[in-house]
């Protein structure tokens, strides 16, 4: 791409979260995409350990607990040295919920204010400012959730901080137009460990109300989030839902 106001596709990518669920998906779909990888979560899991090692030049993982700014830091610093500069990042690490509101204590909404928005925005800018420190252009995806957009009982400080990341998206778009893309996917219930506590019943609701007839699944997530990462579009500042159009 020459033009020098697109902004070309991501070659070095931090997916946090990305040790199971939706984020390892991330992470193995860039992998097979020829993309250099880095990813962590507070536990890396055999499945990650096992892409590192079958990968050394191409992905790099840790141990990080996304609240510890320093641990978070550090871990962005040592990927440059392996790989590269960053010039992707998908935020998808979060915490959910399982409790109404009333039942949910300050401490409790505070923690999932923290680890799902507060730490993406912080770590967001630490590798944002190095970026454009070395001149680069880049692209972001954030991870939020159909919950923001429709709300969900039991998910009331999560969809706040989702909904927070969707205007945060916005704004980001805004601010860094031209030399960073900003986006987010928006996905419907999935199967993961987070979404174990839906009981049976409401998962039959939810496909009951989704015309797709099924669940989204990770698989169905993975291109879109590898679109906007790679693929030259003009998308910018957008929540793309994925969730079959579900009335949940
Ligand atoms: N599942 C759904 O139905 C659904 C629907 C819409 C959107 N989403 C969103 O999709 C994304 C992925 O969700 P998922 O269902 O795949 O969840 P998951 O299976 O619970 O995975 C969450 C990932 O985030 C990591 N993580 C959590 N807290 C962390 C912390 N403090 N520091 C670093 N890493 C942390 C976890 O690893 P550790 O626990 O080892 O740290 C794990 O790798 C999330 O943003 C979620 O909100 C999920």
């Amino acid at each position: 791409m020459s033009d020098p106001t697109h902004v070309p596709p991501s070659k070095v990518v931090l997916v946090s979260g990305g040790s199971r669920g939706l984020g390892l998906a991330i992470v193995t779909d860039l992998i097979d995409s020829g993309v250099k990888v880095a990813a962590f979560a507070r536990t890396v899991t055999p499945e990650l350990t096992a892409l590192a090692e079958k990968y050394p030049d191409q992905v790099h993982v840790g141990p990080v607990d996304i609240n510890d700014e320093k641990a978070g830091q550090a871990f962005v610093k040592e990927v440059e040295g392996k790989l590269g500069p960053i010039d992707g990042i998908v935020n998808n690490a979060a915490v959910g919920q399982d409790s109404l509101h009333v039942h949910t204590s300050a401490e409790q909404i505070a923690n999932i204010i923290q680890t799902n928005l507060t730490a993406p925005l912080v770590l967001t800018r630490f590798v944002l400012r190095r970026m454009m420190a070395k001149g680069l252009k880049g692209r972001i995806v954030n991870v939020t959730s159909i919950c923001a957009q429709r709300g969900y009982p039991g998910l009331v400080a999560y969809s706040a901080t989702k909904g927070g990341m969707d205007a945060a998206t916005r704004s980001m778009a805004r601010e860094l137009g031209g030399r960073v893309l900003a986006n987010a996917v928006a996905p419907g219930f999935f199967a993961s460990e987070m979404s174990a506590v839906l009981g049976q019943t409401q998962l039959d609701q939810i496909v009951r109300r989704t015309p797709t007839g099924h669940l989204t699944e990770p698989e169905e997530v993975v291109p879109v989030v590898r679109m906007l990462l790679l693929e030259n579009t003009n998308i910018n500042g957008q929540v793309i839902v994925i969730d079959g159009a579900a009335g949940i």
